[in-house]
């Protein structure tokens, strides 16, 4: 195991009506002027906007609001939301939503202190100070909640990128699973999608002898399999919905990544998906991850056998590794297929003739040096092969 810090101040109200305490944690962490950021109306036509603000106003915490985050946030609302929250003298940022409207969060508390553009984040600066954040969470997916990363769609050549820093790790996060029931099907299943790429992202490792993330993993990714199911068939089940939301933000706050290398090549490749196609995150994974997997491999069959046979019940061929390596991928892609996600780049509205673009944004873009790299480094020939192999 490598050595590492782990650092995870967030304080997590989790459980049914636990958003009615927002104003007192605002209060509780020192904020007296807070900006509300939200998605495109869900939690208008849900109430809990309202719901926030009264909780607000009883603790007499002054507030201002900008909606509009759309999925796949983007660079020209987070300039607005800076601007906004220096002219009000904002000192604290509450999301209200998903990834999209916390990370857009996220982006604005640390643009708000810093001098210059708060692209430089996204272009590989580390994020040192920001203003206090805390969220709302109405769907387990992205575990923005818990993480101190967030990830940027820049308009100016429409790529999208991500930036981290202990500074925007949220300072209280508010789970209430019962928030996720008005949820389309869809994104339920692209939020499992995503929570299940997580755990992949650190399993797929270069580390020797990191069990106790291993076994953590396996744990998470067996609760995924057992509640991603029910919650499909049955949207308003609480039990399953409060134990997917609680996976989502194990599963990357990394608690399970601490001490041990990670791929996330899968995550870069997808990030270009969605910034070219504006397709739904957890989709785009589920049409990379099963090509990216085969693709790679043979670079540690074990690996691949391992989380086989623990957590997708395979059996393992010991004379051919190789062939459990390879079922456990097909049944990931059954389980993928089962719970609604896409296929292929075509479902995503992708095309052959756009691999070259996908691939120079991808390896190239914002000083990339011509390859990405993760559990294996893949040059542009490799990006293009798996873009290829989702069609
Ligand atoms: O905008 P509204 O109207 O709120 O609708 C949203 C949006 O259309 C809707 N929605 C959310 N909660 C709902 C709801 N609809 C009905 N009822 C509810 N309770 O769902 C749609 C998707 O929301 P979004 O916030 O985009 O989803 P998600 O949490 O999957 O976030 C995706 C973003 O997070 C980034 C992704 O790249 C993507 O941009 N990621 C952020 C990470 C991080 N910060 O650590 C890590 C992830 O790997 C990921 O890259
Ligand atoms: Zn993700």
């Amino acid at each position: 195991m490598n050595s590492f810090n782990f650092y995870s101040p967030t304080y997590f109200a989790f459980g049914r009506d636990a958003e009615n305490r927002v104003g007192a944690l605002v209060a509780r962490f020192g904020g007296t002027k807070v900006l509300i950021h939200y998605g495109g109306g869900s939690v208008v036509r849900s109430g809990l906007l309202d719901r926030v603000k009264a909780s607000l106003d009883a603790e007499g915490i002054d507030h201002v609001e900008l909606g509009g985050v759309m999925p796949n946030p983007r660079s020209g609302l987070v300039y607005k939301g800076i601007e906004l929250a220096r002219r009000e003298n904002v000192d604290y940022i509450l999301a209200l939503g998903g990834g999209s409207a916390i990370d857009s969060s996220k982006a604005i508390a640390a643009g708000t202190v810093y001098d210059g553009d708060f692209w430089d984040f996204y272009s590989g600066k580390p994020i040192e100070r920001a203003l206090p954040v805390g969220t709302v969470l109405t769907i387990a997916a992205a575990g923005s909640e818990g993480s101190g990363d967030s990830v940027i769609t820049n308009e100016n050549g429409m790529f999208k990128r991500g930036a981290s820093g202990d500074a925007i790790r949220p300072e209280f996060s508010i789970l209430n699973p019962a928030l996720t029931q008005t949820l389309p099907p869809y994104q339920t299943a692209c939020g499992i999608t995503d929570i299940l790429a997580h755990l992949y992202e650190r399993y797929l490792t270069n580390t020797p002898e990191v069990e106790v993330t291993d076994r953590l993993i396996e744990a998470l990714m067996l609760t995924m399999i057992h509640e991603g199911p029910r919650v499909i068939e049955d949207p308003d089940n609480y039990e399953a919905r409060a134990n997917i939301m609680w996976a989502g933000m194990m599963a990357h706050n990394n608690s399970c990544g601490v001490g041990r290398s990670q791929d996330w090549n899968s995550h870069n490749i997808e990030h270009e998906l969605s910034a070219l196609y504006d397709c739904a995150h957890g989709a785009g994974l589920a049409v990379t991850m099963p090509a990216v997997f085969s693709y790679v491999m043979h670079h540690d069959v074990m690996r691949f056998a391992q989380v086989a046979v623990r957590v997708w019940g395979c059996p393992m061929d010991f004379s051919h590794p190789e062939a459990t390596a390879r079922s456990g991928i097909e049944a990931f892609r059954r389980f993928l297929t089962a719970i609604g996600m896409p296929k292929t780049l075509g479902e995503l509205g992708g095309r052959e003739e756009d691999i070259p673009r996908l691939v120079d944004a991808l390896c190239n873009g914002d000083g990339r040096p011509g390859s990405i790299s993760g559990f294996v480094t893949l040059n542009e020939q490799d990006c293009a092969n798996i873009y290829r192999m989702m069609l």
